[in-house]
């Protein structure tokens, strides 16, 4: 087990999107403040932060950011909607897309303040993160993410091979540039999101993401802090994660976790991955699946409790506060 959870006697518990969307504390904060208002003041970052340690029960916080902040600090600009977020001037409409963009340091700023804040007041683990260079680069070529499987970014890895090469290049070194400044800010943890990991046929994904991720991680556990890395949708590639790659992985709610623990190297840690929606059904469903894990967790206390995907805007507070509980009373 990661270090920073080992005085646990049973699996961690954290939720990804944990910082939002169901906590009233935080849907009364959004009603003064906007998202992006809410990110980049530090004190309001911190706050949001540590709330669902307070309010859910969580064993880890997650710094309130996203994943977007790094297209934003190469100088693109990003509107928040109520629909999520939209580019004011996707790269796949640039006439020479690398050209374009310029790594401003200083945009991460309020992020490295915000963890300092949290890194004093806070009694758990704290997990930095950043989005794998697909899944950023995919935001950033398409610009909005209501297009289902980014059909715009697809097409532009084949018409402009060399273009993407240089593009993921650009991403990874910023990340690893973020990721190491965020160690240097307290992280205990640090979570590589590629929520778009299935978007492309396992092959590209091995030659041309993989070793990007890679170098991520490396620059991150060469400071000793442990990497979790979430590859949604990659299913039969997750044979390609090794010990090399990660130390924890994160399996998404369409996998069955039994065939994910023969898949992937045995000295990786698993994370994950009850499915988001079952946190709408009755709190006997809900205690019902979490016993099913049991055998599971009897051959595996490397386990890392979390869903396979965030929390679902509207998911009732008191079946996240129920689920939580469970866990930690069951195991
Ligand atoms: O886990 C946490 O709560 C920590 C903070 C966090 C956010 N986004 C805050 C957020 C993290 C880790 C993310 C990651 C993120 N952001 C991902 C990867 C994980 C995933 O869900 O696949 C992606 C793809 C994004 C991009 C993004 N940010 C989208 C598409 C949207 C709009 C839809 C949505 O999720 O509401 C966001 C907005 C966002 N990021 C919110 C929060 C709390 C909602 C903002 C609000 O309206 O209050």
């Amino acid at each position: 087990m990661i270090k920073c959870f080992q005085d646990l006697k049973r699996p961690p518990v954290w939720l990804m999107r944990q910082a939002g969307r169901v906590l009233p504390r935080y849907r009364k904060l959004r009603e003064t403040y906007s998202f992006r208002e809410l990110m980049e003041t530090p004190q309001l970052a911190a706050d949001v932060t540590l709330m669902p340690v307070k309010d859910l029960g969580v064993d880890a916080a997650i710094i309130f950011s996203d994943i977007l902040s790094v297209p934003t600090a190469l100088g693109m600009e990003i509107e928040w909607t109520d629909f999520g977020p939209k580019f004011l001037k996707p790269l796949c409409t640039e006439q020479n897309p690398s050209q374009s963009l310029k790594f401003e340091a200083e945009k991460f700023e309020h992020v490295y303040q915000a963890l300092d804040i949290v890194a004093k007041e806070k009694n758990v683990p704290l997990i930095g993160f950043c989005g794998a260079p697909l899944t950023t680069l995919c935001y950033m070529l398409q610009g909005v993410s209501s297009k289902q499987n980014f059909p715009e970014a697809k097409k532009f890895f084949y018409q402009n091979p060399s273009e993407t090469e240089k593009l993921l290049d650009f991403v990874t070194d910023v990340s690893v540039e973020y990721a190491l400044q965020q160690i240097k800010h307290g992280i205990d943890v640090f979570q590589i999101f590629e929520s778009n990991a299935g978007i492309v046929p396992e092959d590209f994904y091995e030659q041309k993401v993989l070793p990007r991720v890679r170098k991520i991680a490396d620059a991150v556990r060469s400071k000793g802090v442990p990497v979790i890395f979430f590859p949604k949708g990659l299913g039969c590639g997750l044979r390609m994660i090794t010990s090399e790659v990660c130390d924890f992985v994160s399996i998404d709610w369409q996998t069955s976790i039994f065939q994910a623990r023969q898949m992937i190297d045995k000295e990786v840690g698993l994370q994950g991955n009850f499915d988001p929606h079952l946190l709408f059904a009755d709190k006997e469903t809900i205690a019902k699946e979490i016993e099913k894990y049991k055998p599971f967790y009897e051959k595996n206390p490397d386990w890392i409790v979390n869903l396979g995907h965030g929390v679902l805007a509207e998911t009732p507070l008191e079946n996240v506060k129920f689920f939580v509980e469970k866990i930690k009373e069951f195991f």
